[in-house]
């Protein structure tokens, strides 16, 4: 998974970052809460840790996918971020010192098909927590992985790359199944020929109370939800979830 794709991720992302920057800064100073260190969990190929890191925060990135990390290391070493980068699965992640927060953006959550290691990802965040410290993470709703994405087709397209992505929902496993057929041309191809690529993703549609669940069993603390990067309560059409969570002091 984000092997290949990697190579195209950034190229068709239609994501605003800086507003998902801003809506954590936003918590932040809402909480009265001033971090320093902060893990960026499932980082990618940084656009949010190489954001946070300019803001003055000191970032760790772990993400499962060498591929992604490598982007990402590249691109803070272009820009002269320091940052630490770790590859390491996030349900299973350590990190030797404690951190004020941790955020985990754009689905990262949904990408772990199995509950039980929902809580054991949370868990590994409860033990680099400092005592008050704050979780911030998004989920994609069931409503968007079975009614937006669930059975669609999406092409994305530039001079040098043709992607295809091919959602299909599977209700009675509350799986997305991604399919990304990609054409990706090179410097190095010949003759205007385009490389093919082929990558298999899936994600897991959890429903709010199964978070909640996931997150009391870890003893982290649920203190707001809200949808679509505004503080507003979710609704059934509700995109995109956050869950704004503190370790007890
Ligand atoms: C949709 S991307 C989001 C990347 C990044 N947060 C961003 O905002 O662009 C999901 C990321 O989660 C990572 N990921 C998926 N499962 C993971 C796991 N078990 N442990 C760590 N990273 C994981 C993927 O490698 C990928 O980089």
């Amino acid at each position: 998974m984000y092997n290949d794709f990697a190579k195209i991720y950034d190229r068709f992302q239609e994501i605003d970052y800086d507003e998902f920057v801003d809506f954590y800064k936003k918590i932040f100073a809402e909480n009265n809460f001033y971090p320093e260190t902060v893990i960026d969990l499932g980082c990618g190929s940084g656009e949010i840790s190489l954001r946070m890191s300019k803001s003055g925060y000191k970032i760790v990135g772990v993400d499962i996918s060498e591929d992604m990390l490598a982007i990402a290391q590249d691109k803070a070493f272009e820009q002269g971020s320091d940052i630490l980068f770790l590859n390491q699965d996030m349900a299973e992640f350590e990190y030797p010192n404690k951190a004020d927060a941790v955020i985990s953006s754009l689905d990262c959550i949904n990408y772990l098909t199995e509950y039980e290691d929902v809580e054991k990802t949370f868990k590994c965040v409860k033990q680099v927590l400092l005592d008050g410290g704050l979780f911030i993470f998004d989920i994609n709703s069931e409503y968007k992985l079975s009614e937006i994405l669930g059975n669609n087709t999406f092409i994305y397209e530039d001079d040098d790359a043709f992607c295809v992505w091919d959602c299909g929902y599977f209700p009675d496993d509350k799986i997305c199944g991604f399919e990304l057929n990609f054409f990706v041309k090179t410097a190095e191809s010949r003759d205007g020929k385009y490389d093919r690529y082929f990558e298999y993703q899936e994600e897991h549609a959890y429903c709010i109370d199964e978070i909640k669940s996931a997150l009391s069993e870890a003893g982290l603390n649920l203190l707001n939800i809200y949808a679509d990067l505004k503080c507003e309560t979710p609704i059934e059409t509700s995109e995109r979830i956050f869950f704004i969570c503190n370790l007890p002091r």
